[in-house]
């Protein structure tokens, strides 16, 4: 067993939940399977067919697992990804990033230590959106500066709630 911090991110990370809108339902059912071939337990919170639905109920469901701690990490998919990006920001403690290409997939985690990737499924193909969680988990929080900079997010949080 390697010590905690030798560990890579996705080592350190089993439990993922998975949730989208309709416009982003292909796209997670691909995610899902690629997080599973990676080893990874996968949670789905739905939607489950193309019937329409309204992207914050399940923005909302991942971002309060993710808060609740039932799961370490979430991901979001909607058609361009914007909507579930605004509405699992508004959950305190979530730090949802909807991203295009695997810098800022990377990024995300060093910098930013997003809790929540978000996807476009009428953005992205499947190949490049496994790029971009590959990416994702496989990332590692800088900390220090960064940290200084979520401590200020996290302020807000409270002035504003
Ligand atoms: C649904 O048509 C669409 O608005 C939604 O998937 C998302 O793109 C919103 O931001």
């Amino acid at each position: 067993m390697q010590p905690f911090y030798s560990r890579s991110f996705s080592e350190t990370f089993e439990m993922i939940i998975i949730g989208s809108d309709h416009g982003g339902l292909a796209l997670k059912t691909a995610l899902s399977s690629y997080l599973k071939r990676r080893g990874f337990e996968v949670t789905d919170a739905g939607t489950n067919d193309d019937s329409s639905v309204d992207y914050p109920d399940f923005g909302q469901k991942v971002a309060e697992t993710v808060i609740e701690g039932a799961a370490e990490l979430g991901i979001l998919v909607c058609g361009t990804g914007i909507g579930m990006s605004i509405a699992a920001n508004k959950i305190p403690g979530i730090r949802a990033a909807l991203v295009t290409d695997v810098f800022m997939a990377r990024m995300a985690k060093e910098h930013n230590n997003a809790n929540v990737l978000v996807l476009g499924g009428r953005v992205l193909d499947e190949q490049n959106a496994c790029d971009l969680v590959g990416a994702w988990l496989d990332a590692t929080f800088e900390g220090g500066r960064h940290q200084m900079r979520l401590d200020k997010i996290t302020a807000l949080e409270k002035k504003y709630s």
